[in-house]
């Protein structure tokens, strides 16, 4: 199955990795990858009205389901392993548990959420946050991506109806519990020495928008005292977040900006920036924002707002024991699982060793073996959660 997934949605150009956005030929091609998967296992796959995929064992409205499942979708030049890892783990848990000739007590759906990273619409968790009604439908079709195209085109130009687009209450009733598999993306179970680990919680985080406005101009004969260059506010703002980061035991990053005309003899006219903060404490992420704000005097535009989550600790403790005792820790990477424990689903998740612990980049990384573990390590949680 990696070897499948190792050709589809290449990033293009020199960067490396994988470029996947939602509703991109990258994101179809993987859409069928994970229906034909699916089908060859006898499990019927159907779309949730937020364009999230579940491939059922059992009876898809018994309810109290089992689930387990994470993202197809990258972040620009991002690494194979975040999203697919889970999905393709889920599936071979399947596998082993399908040979056991048994039926579960409780159905087992694998989820491929739609849009995880928001990579082409700006805000994480987009499918899970649609289909919980997190994120109001309108609010998601009229987003744009950076060549202009809403989500509503990108949906009709997939084939899709964007009437039926929305919140789907009846497909998230079902879900009894949800187990996502992820690569971990920090070195947290290098230092521990451990192929896999249960989290604790999920940081803080959120993604801020900042209209620099200037007025464009020529670079060679515009005098310094006459310029109104947004490009100065830019360095401003990037100076001011890591110093605000720094000071509060947080993280701060500017990691995308457009600038308009983007010409290198013009002074810009506009420059549009985001921020991603997180912190432990979701006060201090605030906190980080409003000193940025301030250093700047622009207005922070909150485009996406996750607040900590603590994933039940019942759930969590069930799962440590189950697996022998792994290590319980921490992430500051935002998750489809934190979406849902946020509405109240019984959630959890199991991470699996990153020695280079870099992500959403390319040299993302997770060794066969710890991947192996971590295809065992989920089968035996589906099997203490599915069998009475
Ligand atoms: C998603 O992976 C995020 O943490 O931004
Ligand atoms: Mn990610
Ligand atoms: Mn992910």
């Amino acid at each position: 199955m990696w070897a499948d997934l190792a050709g589809i949605g290449r990033a293009p150009g020199d960067a490396g990795g994988y470029r996947r956005f939602v509703w991109s030929d990258a994101d179809l091609t993987l859409r069928e990858w994970f229906v034909g998967e699916a089908n060859a296992r006898g499990l019927g796959v159907h779309e949730d009205r937020a364009g999230n995929l579940w491939a059922w064992w059992g009876d898809p409205t018994a309810g109290d389901a089992v689930v387990t499942g994470s993202h197809l979708d990258s972040v620009p030049s991002g690494g194979a392993f975040d999203g697919p890892l889970g999905v393709v783990s889920g599936l071979l848990a399947v596998d082993r548990l399908l040979e056991t000739g048994t039926m579960p007590d409780r159905p087992i759906a694998v989820v491929a959420f739609s849009d995880e990273e928001g990579g082409r619409y700006g805000i994480a968790c987009g499918g899970s946050r649609v289909l919980t009604g997190l994120l109001p439908a309108e609010r998601a079709l009229a987003l744009r991506d950076d060549d202009g195209v809403t989500q509503a085109e990108a949906l009709r130009a997939s084939g899709r109806a964007e009437a039926a687009f929305g919140a789907d209450p009846e497909v998230l009733r079902t879900v009894g519990t949800f187990v996502e598999l992820h690569v971990e993306q920090g070195r947290g179970l290098v230092d521990l020495d451990a192929p896999v680990g249960v989290a604790s919680a999920i940081r803080g985080h959120g993604r801020w928008r900042f209209d620099l406005a200037g007025r464009p101009d020529h670079a060679g004969t515009t005098r310094l005292e006459d310029r109104d260059d947004p490009m100065l506010t830019q360095a401003r703002l990037v100076l001011a977040a890591r110093d605000a980061a720094a000071r509060h035991d947080a993280v701060a990053t500017v990691g995308k900006v457009l600038v308009e005309p983007n010409a290198v003899n013009a002074v810009p006219a506009r420059v549009q920036a985001w921020l991603d903060a997180r912190a432990d404490d979701d006060e201090v992420v605030r906190a980080v924002v409003a000193e940025v704000a301030g250093a700047i005097g622009v207005e922070a535009v909150e485009e996406s707002w996750t607040p900590r989550v603590d994933f039940a600790a019942g759930l969590r403790d069930r799962l440590v024991e189950r697996l022998g005792g792994v290590p319980v820790l921490p992430t500051g990477a935002g998750h489809d699982a934190g979406i849902l424990a946020s509405v109240g689903v019984p959630s959890a998740m199991v991470f699996v060793r990153n020695p280079t612990g870099v992500s959403h980049a390319p040299d993302e990384h997770a060794e066969t073996a710890d991947c192996l573990a971590g295809v065992d390590a989920l089968a035996t949680v589906l099997e203490e959660l599915a069998w009475e």
